[in-house]
């Protein structure tokens, strides 16, 4: 009530300054220009001056007929207000106030950590079709650069950096990403992108040149063989299509990203992915030799808790954690732009959850993307039960492998990020490998 009584006084306040300011439109024409510019930007993001914006339609408009436009809606919306929710209240504003520059492009950003099944819910978009652009761990680039730099970098100053290479590359423009790229692209031509065979996109017929097997290694390309990669072509194939998306495993922060978020000639979404820590941890032990010490540990039972992988563990658990309180305390920039799924969860519904996420992303889901759910989690058409029972055996696999020592460290380090998103935590082995004992608790995240 409290809430609705303000947006109504404000939603009053409004109606009365407009039409003070149509009293005085025809003496006055450019205050009018001051109040409504006031108006339109309390509520749109701001305007990068170097933006095509400066000169779009939206500015060329007079003030008079955003004015009327502002007034018709608020009209509209007190006519049935006895059904009319504070949501679409605050999205017929935001409309006014958005400027329609990303010109019904779509950019996705899947943020992510190792281990977490984003690299299947990445193809999931990589597959949608032809209107889909996508790029895998671009940052990965970055990322290895400043590793072998002296200089350090503070949380927040990757977090710019990465930030102004996405934004590039949700723009089209790979010259942020090419300063990072080693060896140094020549003539906007590199053989060194990073896993570039995971895009369907960069292997198109278009952007896949013809190689010399004398000079370069081909780049396998899925099912073919392509020479280096013209960044310029890429650039081209990427502005021709609608929807962009980006997988990344590097973000440390969802803050970093507001900025991004904001930009006018953006549509930006985030889905950020999360797993059980105890099953991340399983999998990189199997995965990286870097977690042989786990293993050790694991065998003989004792863990220093105050050794620096487990520290690690702590700061990424408390980071991912972090992240989604952001994103779940729906701050004005985040509106309607932050989703947040679990892992274990796509692994149950594996075609509920994509829906979902393209849904939430603004994206029809396609034919081809729903092809490769059915082909990828071994599922019968119709026969939802099998998969459900197939792919969350497979996520739970850990629960039968994993030294109880190992399940009660991560417990202890990750506890606030295990409530958060609903993973039990047990307390004896019995528990944790009985089968008919789930840890997963039912969660909706919004
Ligand atoms: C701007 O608006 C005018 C009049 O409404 C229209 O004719 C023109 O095509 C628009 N230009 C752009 C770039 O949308
Ligand atoms: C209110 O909304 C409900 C459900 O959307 C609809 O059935 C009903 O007709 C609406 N009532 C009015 C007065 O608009
Ligand atoms: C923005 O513009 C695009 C293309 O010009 C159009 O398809 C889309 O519907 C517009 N979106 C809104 C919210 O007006
Ligand atoms: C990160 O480094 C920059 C530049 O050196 C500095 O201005 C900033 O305060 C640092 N931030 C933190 C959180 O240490
Ligand atoms: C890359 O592609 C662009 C656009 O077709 C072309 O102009 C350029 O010459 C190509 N670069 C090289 C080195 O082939
Ligand atoms: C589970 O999936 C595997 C391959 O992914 C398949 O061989 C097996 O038959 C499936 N089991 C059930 C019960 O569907
Ligand atoms: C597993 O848990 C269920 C439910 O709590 C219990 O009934 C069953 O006895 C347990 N099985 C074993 C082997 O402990």
């Amino acid at each position: 009530m409290q809430t609705r009584n303000s947006i109504m006084k404000t939603k009053y306040s409004i109606v009365f300054i407009c039409i003070v300011a149509l009293v005085i439109i025809e003496k006055e024409s450019s205050i009018i220009s001051r109040v409504s510019d006031k108006i339109i930007q309390s509520r749109a993001p701001p305007l990068d001056p170097h933006s095509p914006l400066d000169n779009s339609n939206t500015t060329q408009n007079g003030p008079l007929s955003m004015l009327k436009m502002l007034l018709s809606t608020l009209s509209g919306a007190k006519g049935n207000s006895s059904n009319f929710s504070d949501e679409q209240e605050d999205d017929e504003l935001d409309h006014l106030g958005t400027y329609n520059s990303s010109q019904g492009r779509k950019h996705v950003l899947l943020l992510a950590r190792t281990r977490t099944g984003s690299s299947f819910v990445g193809e999931i978009f990589n597959h949608h079709g032809e209107n889909m652009f996508y790029l895998f761990e671009p940052l990965w680039h970055v990322e290895r650069f400043l590793s072998l730099g002296k200089e350090n970098y503070n949380g927040t100053m990757l977090g710019r950096l990465y930030k102004d290479v996405l934004r590039g590359l949700f723009l089209c423009d790979f010259n942020p990403l090419e300063k990072f790229i080693s060896p140094p692209p020549e003539e906007h031509v590199t053989a060194a992108l990073f896993r570039r065979e995971m895009s369907l996109s960069l292997c198109e017929d278009h952007v896949c040149s013809p190689f010399d097997k004398e000079v370069y290694e081909p780049y396998r390309c899925r099912t073919r063989r392509c020479g280096p990669l013209n960044l310029t072509l890429a650039s081209e194939s990427c502005l021709s299509k609608q929807y962009h998306v980006i997988k990344t495993v590097r973000v440390p922060n969802l803050e970093s990203l507001q900025p991004l978020v904001e930009d006018p000639r953006l549509d930006v979404r985030l889905i950020q992915l999360v797993r059980d820590p105890r099953a991340i941890l399983a999998s990189r032990m199997a995965a990286f030799d870097a977690y042989e010490v786990w293993k050790a540990w694991g065998q003989d039972g004792q863990v220093p808790e105050d050794d620096y992988e487990v520290k690690k563990l702590k700061g990424n658990c408390d980071q991912i954690k972090m992240s989604a309180e952001v994103g779940l305390s729906h701050p004005h920039w985040l509106r309607k732009r932050y989703m947040l799924v679990r892992y274990e969860d796509i692994a149950l519904y594996p075609m509920q959850k994509a829906e979902d996420m393209y849904r939430f992303a603004g994206i029809p889901f396609s034919p081809q993307a729903r092809d490769w759910i059915l082909r990828n989690t071994a599922q019968e058409e119709g026969d939802e039960y099998s998969t459900r029972k197939n792919s969350s055996e497979h996520a739970e696999k850990w629960r039968f492998s994993m030294p109880f020592t190992l399940v009660q460290v991560v417990q202890r380090v990750c506890e606030p990020h295990m409530k958060m998103f609903g993973y039990r935590i047990v307390d004896d082995e019995k528990t944790l490998i009985n089968k008919s004992i789930s840890l997963l608790e039912d969660r909706q995240f919004q």
